[in-house]
């Protein structure tokens, strides 16, 4: 289904679908295949000989797209071989990974989320956007949108979080970052929706393990963040490399043909992830490269990303019969609509001929900071004092500052992040700041104990910065023990036992289970991967410059084995109770997470107050009003989220005991009240039903308002929806 045509628009769209015939008509076998087939370009390139393969593909119209070459020159240079030395001049779709920046590189997108900003998300996506298209890149295979639950996975660092709402909200505003109002202004790029979908529920945690769940939570939980992201006009969308109870994703018709296009009206380009195509082969779907290739194209994948699958298997294919050059040619047009789109045939060097904008270095600073989490802070010593002497910084993430790029920077310099200790040295012009690494990131060392409790002596506070290297989260960076690596704890437990007050900052891609930390420094900080601007942000908060206001958006775990971990898990026949014992619950470990959903705290406190729906019943077509007060109940000034919840108390389908359907920002003075309102209609309250398809059936709800998913932290009330 095509997206209706009408008014001015519709003229042009008339001549561009009139010369995609006519180049359709010209087009070889050889050539229709090129269009579908991406081929690594400099990063993956081992040598000039593949340089040379990859001009002549170019060259010969053997190939239609390019992924990880960037930078004017190198661009330019193959989109010049596309356009005037291919016999059909048909330009490059040049592609990238641009996941939290480009040369600017922001907080990872976990941190990111929890910044709970639609209008920040969109703007660092525009701003990555502008230096990716400053660098002749026009695609970019982001957002990451896999709803992460296993904290094992290493891609949750990659992920927007847990929560399918959040995640849909984000590809909303991601997806109008990277792609603006219109795809040919040069400063954009078009976005990828990847991976569809469910990859975040790979078997434990493992990477690119088998996916077997059910077709209830692939629609409500993994489905609606790639709805949101067609919604909002997403050019394309990647499906995962893994499978979905048997079926690989890259052959799965039943969710590319007849969900995505069929029922999400999705016009564009399906890309496959890297080598998919062939993998189809492990997967143990397909005999040989020829089934391999019709299986995909089937399914309804038009371009190969990196596999060669469709070069090698697509002509034999078409000659055995399993697929029709119908088939071929649809996905073909959709691939040079894609560059018609992006205005590729008229201007196909307008991407890299300007400068990125000068703003960026600023938003990272801005993004960073807002992305720190303040977990925990059991007694007052932040912010610090103005009149601090002497700081002892202890850890292998103090110094090095390269790592503050996270595990997706491909074109970030490592060179350009600012280290925890340049940021806090520029805030702290007058304080003596000691460093001492204690234990080698690379894991390899003894740790050096003495040196630690010397240093705490002598510190009036002391900062640690422990965590993980940037490699061990992302792509193939699954884990098993989410603990400290190495000999950091043992630094740690040194510091804490020496008597002076400890802030633990944690540097991960993910939440790390580290209870004996929570439960003993004065204060513990998630500082992720921040980012280019990450010393300046950590500073800034801890100086109390930025007073926090970073949310968790992934349950924090106490122990591995509670993984999975999520705030909207069904009830039970047998609600969890710590009380009892035939209750779902561990004998070893409170059922609760270390950190609620939504969990972080600020050096102000609010109280939320007087919670009202209106009105108390309500008919299907209607919408009903929800409103808090909210108090900044300490003298410092401060900005907070406030969530909303629903539950659903008896359906066909038992719903999970919180779902979340709206949070709001609240900046208050000290001592300063507000109050929050939100307009929710009663759509809102449908849920996927026992056919897959949304369903709302009477009976009453309950809208719980909070700081975050933890019971002690929500004010509920009741509506009834009539019959
Ligand atoms: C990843 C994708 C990525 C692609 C291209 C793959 O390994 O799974 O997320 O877009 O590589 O870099």
């Amino acid at each position: 289904m095509r997206r209706p045509m009408s008014g001015p628009g519709s003229l042009q769209q008339g001549n561009i679908v009139a010369r995609i015939d006519t180049l359709l008509g010209a087009m070889t076998l050889a050539e229709k295949i090129g269009q579908l087939n991406m081929a690594a370009g400099s990063g993956a390139v081992s040598g000039p000989g593949e340089r040379v393969a990859l001009e002549e593909g170019v060259r010969a119209g053997h190939i239609g797209s390019v992924l990880n070459v960037w930078g004017t020159q190198q661009v330019h240079a193959l989109q010049r071989l596309a356009v005037e030395n291919s016999r059909l001049r048909i330009p490059l779709l040049v592609g990238l990974d641009v996941l939290h920046g480009h040369r600017t590189i922001f907080p990872i997108p976990l941190a990111e989320a929890g910044l709970l900003d639609e209008g920040l998300w969109e703007r660092s996506a525009a701003a990555a956007a502008a230096e990716a298209a400053a660098d002749g890149i026009n695609l970019t295979f982001a957002p990451m949108l896999d709803v992460s639950r296993d904290p094992r996975w290493g891609r949750i660092a990659e992920s927007p979080g847990e929560d399918p709402y959040i995640a849909a909200r984000f590809a909303v505003a991601k997806t109008r970052g990277f792609q603006g109002a219109d795809l040919r202004e040069a400063a954009r790029v078009a976005a990828t929706a990847k991976h569809l979908c469910a990859y975040g529920a790979v078997t434990a945690g493992r990477e690119y393990a088998a996916v077997d769940t059910s077709m209830l939570s692939v629609h409500e939980t993994y489905l609606p963040p790639f709805a949101a992201a067609v919604g909002a006009g997403v050019a394309a969308i990647m499906p995962a490399f893994t499978d979905l109870a048997g079926v690989p994703l890259t052959a799965h018709g039943e969710l590319l043909e007849n969900w995505l296009r069929a029922r999400q009206a999705f016009a564009g380009v399906v890309i496959s992830d890297y080598n998919a195509v062939s993998e189809l082969i492990n997967h143990g779907v397909a005999g040989d490269i020829v089934e391999a290739a019709a299986l995909a194209l089937r399914a309804g994948v038009d371009i190969d990303m990196a596999a060669g699958g469709y070069s090698r298997g697509l002509e034999q294919a078409l000659q055995r019969g399993l697929i029709s050059m119908a088939q071929l040619d649809r996905s073909v047009r959709r691939v040079l609509e894609l560059k018609e789109r992006l205005g590729l045939f008229a201007h196909p060097f307008a991407r890299g001929e300007s400068n990125p904008p000068p703003e960026s270095r600023t938003l990272a600073r801005e993004l960073a900071r807002r992305s720190i989490v303040l977990l925990t802070h059991r007694q007052p010593v932040l912010p610090l004092a103005p009149g601090l002497r002497r700081l002892g910084l202890i850890g292998p993430l103090a110094e090095d500052s390269a790592q503050m790029l996270g595990p997706w920077a491909a074109s970030g310099s490592p060179r350009e992040p600012v280290s925890v200790r340049a940021g806090l040295a520029a805030a702290l012009p007058g304080c003596r700041i000691d460093c001492l690494e204690g234990y080698p990131l690379s894991d390899d060392g003894e740790p050096a104990i003495g040196a630690v409790e010397e240093l705490c002596q002598e510190a009036e506070l002391v900062i640690l910065c422990l965590g993980e290297a940037a490699v061990m989260s992302g792509e193939a960076a699954s884990r098993s023990h989410l603990g400290l690596p190495g000999g950091q704890r043992a630094i740690a437990e040194a510091a804490l036992a020496s008597g002076t007050p400890v802030v633990a900052l944690l540097s991960s891609g993910r939440p790390l289970v580290v209870p004996w930390l929570i439960e003993r420094a004065h204060a513990v900080l998630a500082t992720w991967f921040l980012g280019i601007e990450a010393g300046h942000a950590v500073a800034d908060v801890l100086t109390g410059q930025h007073n926090p206001s970073g949310k968790l958006t992934v349950s924090w775990p106490r122990a591995v084995g509670q993984l999975p971990i999520f705030y909207a898990q069904r009830p039970s026949g047998r609600p969890s109770r710590s009380d009892e014992r035939f209750s779902s619950c561990y004998l070893d470990v409170p059922f609760t997470p270390q950190f609620h959903f939504g969990h972080g705290l600020s050096y102000s406190r609010f109280e939320l107050q007087q919670l009202e729906c209106s009105p108390l019943t309500v008919r299907s077509g209607g919408s009903f009003t929800v409103s808090v007060a909210v108090e900044n109940q300490s003298d410092t000034a401060g900005e907070t989220v406030v969530f909303l919840f629903v539950r659903d108390l008896v359906a066909s389908v038992a719903q999970p005991v919180l779902l979340l359907k709206g949070w709001q920002r609240i900046s208050l003075g000290a001592r300063e009240r507000g109050a929050l309102r939100w307009n929710i209609p009663v759509e809102a309250l449908r849920f996927i039903g026992r056919d897959l398809e949304p369903t709302l059936e009477p009976g009453r709800f309950e809208i719980h308002v909070g700081h975050s998913a933890a019971s002690v932290e929500r004010l509920a009330c009741t509506i009834e929806l009539s019959a």
